[in-house]
C-alpha cells in the first residue's frame, strides 16, 4: 500500500493515527540542523511532514536531501500543529515522520509548481505536465470535469443517448479549412477531420435516434485566438419532432442546472434578442448585455430622426451613418483618457478614423470636440436622443452604417471594461435569434451559408428564398453569454427539395452537391423527421463558468497561437519512407 490516506485529508480528529502519505515534495525547509518541514503535493492538497532531531537524527538527514518535485512516501504519526496555518485545509496537523521512503528523483523544476509561478507561457506550455501539477490549472480541469459529469445527467435524464461518430470522414462545412488526413489504403485520396459532426447527427435522426447528443472533438483550421484553438470540443446535440422553442427550452434547462450545479447561481428565463436589433444596438452578434450602453442613432438610412446634418462638419454631413454610445459617468474622462480610447479606435485592428465626444458637465452643460460646428442647442438635440444625463460623456462614430457599427462595438466594449462593467463574475445569458439565413461574399460574388447549409429559413420567409434570398431569415439561434458566442444551432431542412434549392442558392452546382452531400441527400428520401439542434463550445463554456477569457487554461494539452504543441513539437515533419508510403 503506497498510501493510506491523500494529501488533503487529515484533520485534528485524526491525531495520534499512524498514516502514510504519498506524493510530491512542494517545498522543504531546514530549520538549522534540529528541525526540518516538507511539504507533500498530491491532486488533493499539501500536507505538513515534520522532522526532528530528537526523533531521528538519520530521518532528518535525509529530509534535507530531498530536491523540489522528489516523489516520496512518509509515514508517522499525525499531530496538532502548535502553530496552525489558516491557508491549508490540513494546517491543523503534521506528520511526525517514522520513515521516508524516495520513490523517485526530480530535476529542478524551469519554474515553480504555485499559484503564483515565475514561468512564462512558453516555458509552461513546454512542460505543460508540470503546469499541471498547479493547483490553478488543475482546478479548472476539475471543473471541465464537473461540468461534463453535470451535462450527461442532465441530457441522459432528458432521454438524450451519447453516440459517437466518425473523426476520419469528408469535409462538413461550418466555415473554416478542413484539417485533412491522407490514406494510405486509397492513393491520392483524403480523409478530412470533422468541423462539427452536422451531418452524422442528422443521420443519426433520420435513424430515429430521436435525441443524440456527444462530447465531441471537432477541428478546425482558423486563425486562433483567446477563445478559439484549432481542436477544441462541442457539447454536440440533435433532437427531431422539435420546434425552435424546444430547442431553447432544452438547452436553456441545461444551462440553468449547469450554473446552479457548478456555480450556485440560479436564472430567470434567458432574453431574447432579434440579429438585427443586436447588430443595431450593439454592433455585434454578440452582444455583452452586462452593462447598457446602447447605440443612439444619430443619422442612419432609413432613420426619420437625424441631429448631426446641415451644420457644415463635412465628417457627419458625408456619413451614411452616424452613432453614438452614452458612456455613464464618464464625462470626468480627462484629455488623456479620451485621447487614449481614440488611440483604441485608430488601431489597424479597428481601423476607424477618430471619436467625436461631448461631455454633459455637472450643470447639464454641453462641451463638445466639435463646438466650432454645433452650438448649444444643436447639441441639446445629441443629449435628448441619447438621453444623456450630467456626468455622462456622448461618445460619436460616423462612416458607413456596418463599418460604424463593427467599430463602435469595440468601442462600447473597450468603455465598458474602462469603467468596470464586465465584471466576470456576472454571468448575462442571451438567446440570439433570426439570422440572416444567407451572408453575401463580394469577393467571390456569391452567397454563404451564415450558419451552415442545412439551416432552414424561418417558414414566414420561404416564399423569399425565391425572390429575395438575401432578406431570408433563418430559423437558428445562438447562445451568448458575456458577449461570448457559446453555442449555436437551428432547425434543419428535412425536404430534399429544400436542401437542394439551398445548395442552388449556395452556387453549388448538381453534381457537386452530390458529390459532397449525396449521401444526406440520399437519405433524405427515406423518411427524415423535422429536426434540429445546436452544439456548445465546451471549452468556452468551461473558461466563462472558470471566469477566464483564455480557453487554453481549461484544455490539459492546448496549441499556441501558431497551432503548435510546443510540448511534444507538432506538427512536424515525416520520415522519407512514411511520406513515400503515402505517395507524397
Ligand atoms: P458552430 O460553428 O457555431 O456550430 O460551433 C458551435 C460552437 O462551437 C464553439 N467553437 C469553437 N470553440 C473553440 N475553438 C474553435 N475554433 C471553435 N469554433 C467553434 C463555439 C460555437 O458557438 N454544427 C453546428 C451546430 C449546429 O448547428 O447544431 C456548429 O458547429 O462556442
Amino acid at each position: 500500500m503506497y498510501r493510506s490516506h491523500t494529501c488533503g485529508e487529515l484533520r485534528v480528529s485524526h491525531v495520534g493515527e499512524t498514516v502514510t502519505l504519498a506524493g510530491w515534495v512542494a517545498k522543504s525547509r531546514v530549520m538549522g540542523s534540529s528541525m526540518a518541514f516538507v511539504d507533500i503535493r498530491d491532486r488533493y492538497g499539501i500536507t505538513q511532514l515534520a522532522f526532528n532531531e530528537a526523533y531521528s537524527k538519520e530521518l532528518l538527514e535525509k529530509a534535507s536531501t530531498l530536491g523540489r518535485e522528489f516523489v516520496i512516501q512518509a509515514t508517522g504519526k499525525v499531530a496538532e500543529r502548535s502553530a496552525k496555518n489558516g491557508q491549508l485545509e490540513t494546517g491543523d496537523i503534521e506528520i511526525v515522520v517514522e520513515s521516508l521512503t524516495i520513490l523517485n528523483e526530480s530535476k529542478t523544476p524551469p519554474f515553480t509548481i504555485e499559484a503564483e509561478t515565475d514561468g512564462g507561457d512558453d516555458i509552461r506550455m513546454q512542460y505543460r505536465y508540470l503546469d499541471l501539477r498547479r493547483d490553478v490549472v488543475r482546478k479548472n480541469l476539475e471543473l471541465r470535469h464537473n461540468l461534463a459529469q453535470s451535462i450527461r445527467a442532465y441530457l441522459s435524464n432528458q432521454q438524450f443517448l451519447e453516440v459517437e461518430t466518425p473523426v476520419l470522414i469528408k469535409s462538413t462545412p461550418e466555415g473554416a479549412r478542413d484539417f485533412v488526413v491522407p490514406s494510405r489504403m486509397n492513393k491520392g485520396q483524403w480523409y478530412a477531420l470533422p468541423q462539427s459532426p452536422q451531418t452524422f447527427k442528422q443521420l443519426l435522426m433520420v435513424s430515429g435516434f430521436d435525441r443524440y447528443f456527444q462530447i465531441v472533438k471537432c477541428f478546425r483550421d482558423e486563425d486562433l485566438r483567446a477563445d478559439r484553438q484549432p481542436e477544441f470540443t462541442q457539447i454536440d446535440c440533435e433532437m427531431s419532432f422539435v420546434e425552435r422553442e424546444d430547442i431553447i427550452q432544452t438547452f436553456e434547462g441545461m444551462m440553468k442546472q449547469l450554473f446552479a450545479d457548478v456555480k450556485g447561481i440560479t436564472f430567470g428565463d434567458f432574453p431574447r434578442m432579434s440579429y438585427a436589433d443586436a447588430m443595431k444596438y450593439y454592433g455585434s452578434d454578440k452582444p455583452d448585455i452586462r452593462f447598457g450602453m446602447p447605440f443612439v442613432e444619430l443619422k442612419a438610412p432609413g432613420n426619420s430622426l437625424d441631429v448631426v446634418s446641415g451644420k457644415d462638419f463635412v465628417v457627419f454631413d458625408n456619413a451614411e451613418a452616424v452613432v453614438g454610445i452614452c458612456a455613464t459617468g464618464a464625462a470626468v474622462y480627462t484629455r488623456k483618457q479620451i485621447d487614449a480610447l481614440i488611440e483604441y479606435v485608430k488601431r489597424p485592428q479597428i481601423g476607424a478614423t477618430g471619436i467625436i465626444y461631448c461631455r454633459v458637465e455637472a450643470d447639464g452643460s454641453l462641451k463638445s470636440s466639435v463646438d466650432k460646428f454645433y452650438d448649444a442647442d444643436a447639441l441639446l438635440k445629441w443629449k435628448e436622443a441619447m438621453n444623456a444625463q450630467p456626468g455622462d460623456l456622448m461618445l460619436i462614430m460616423a462612416g458607413g452604417l456596418d463599418k460604424t457599427r463593427k467599430q463602435l462595438n469595440e468601442l462600447r466594449l473597450f468603455v465598458g471594461s474602462d469603467l468596470g462593467l464586465r465584471n466576470p463574475h456576472d454571468f448575462k445569458p442571451l438567446w440570439v435569434v433570426d439570422f440572416p439565413l444567407l451572408e453575401w461574399d463580394e469577393d467571390h460574388n456569391r452567397f454563404h451559408a451564415m450558419h451552415h447549409p442545412f439551416t432552414s429559413p424561418l417558414p414566414e420567409d420561404r416564399e423569399l428564398m425565391t425572390y429575395d434570398p438575401g432578406k431570408v431569415r433563418a430559423n437558428a439561434y445562438d447562445l451568448v453569454i458575456n458577449g461570448v458566442e457559446i453555442g449555436g444551432g437551428s432547425i434543419r431542412i428535412f425536404d430534399k427539395q429544400l436542401q437542394s434549392e439551398m445548395f442552388d442558392l449556395l452556387g453549388f452546382t448538381k453534381e457537386d452537391a452530390q458529390y459532397q452531400f449525396g449521401f444526406l441527400m440520399n437519405a433524405f428520401e427515406y423518411g427524415a423527421p423535422p429536426h434540429g439542434g445546436l452544439a456548445l463550445g465546451f471549452d468556452r463554456l468551461c473558461s466563462m463558468l472558470g471566469c477566464s477569457d483564455s480557453i487554453r487554461d481549461f484544455i490539459a494539452f492546448p496549441k499556441n497561437n501558431s497551432g503548435r504543441d510546443v510540448m511534444i513539437d507538432a506538427p512536424s515533419t515525416l520520415s522519407a519512407a512514411q511520406l513515400k508510403e503515402l505517395e507524397l
